[in-house]
């Protein structure tokens, strides 16, 4: 059985108010939750597809969070961990807003600079790390500063602790 939505074979309700986040590369769905501050026991009813068909991306992970809206300043670490991902806002059981992550050219601050010696390291300069984005995919960032690249894996186990 295929449903439209990819969902095949798994039956997973609609949610009434809440957030659906789509096409989010496959095992990163964790890494969605955990950058939401979604807690695994805490209130929310959860609904987390990992490996399901897409039509769009191959094989794709989703995330349905009943009851939570995603806050502004949570969309650009979220593209920087899902950045094929859709986040689709849901109240009263209809899409009503729509929105396709975009890793940002540039990132201040959130990363880090993977060379020790790299002037962002040194405590004492005070120094705002820096990126470029080099590449979409897959993902790279450029330090500004001495030009490091940060991969992808390394900005997913930066920004969520190697959840994966
Ligand atoms: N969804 C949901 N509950 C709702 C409405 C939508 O769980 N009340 C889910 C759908 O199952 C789908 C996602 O939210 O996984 C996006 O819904 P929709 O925009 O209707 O699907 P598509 O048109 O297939 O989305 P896209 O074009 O982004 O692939
Ligand atoms: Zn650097």
């Amino acid at each position: 059985m295929r449903s439209p939505d990819g969902e095949e074979g798994l039956v997973v309700r609609k949610i009434r108010h809440g957030t659906v986040i789509d096409h989010i590369p496959v095992g990163r769905a964790l890494s969605v939750l955990r950058i939401l501050g979604v807690s695994l026991t805490g209130p929310h009813r959860i609904a987390v597809l990992i490996n399901v068909e897409s039509r769009k991306i191959g094989r794709k992970d989703i995330v349905k969070i009943e009851g939570l809206e995603p806050r502004l300043e949570d969309l650009d670490r979220i593209a920087l961990v899902a950045p094929t991902a859709t986040i689709n806002v849901v109240r009263d059981y209809r899409v009503v807003v729509k929105r396709k992550v975009e890793p940002p050219r540039e990132v201040r601050g959130i990363l880090r600079c993977v060379n020790p010696t790299c002037i962002t390291r040194q405590e004492r300069e005070h120094v705002t790390p820096r990126f470029v984005r080099v590449s979409l995919e897959p993902l790279v960032y450029q330090c500004v500063y001495c030009g490091s690249l940060l991969t992808e894996k390394e900005i997913v186990e930066q920004l969520t602790g190697g959840v994966g």
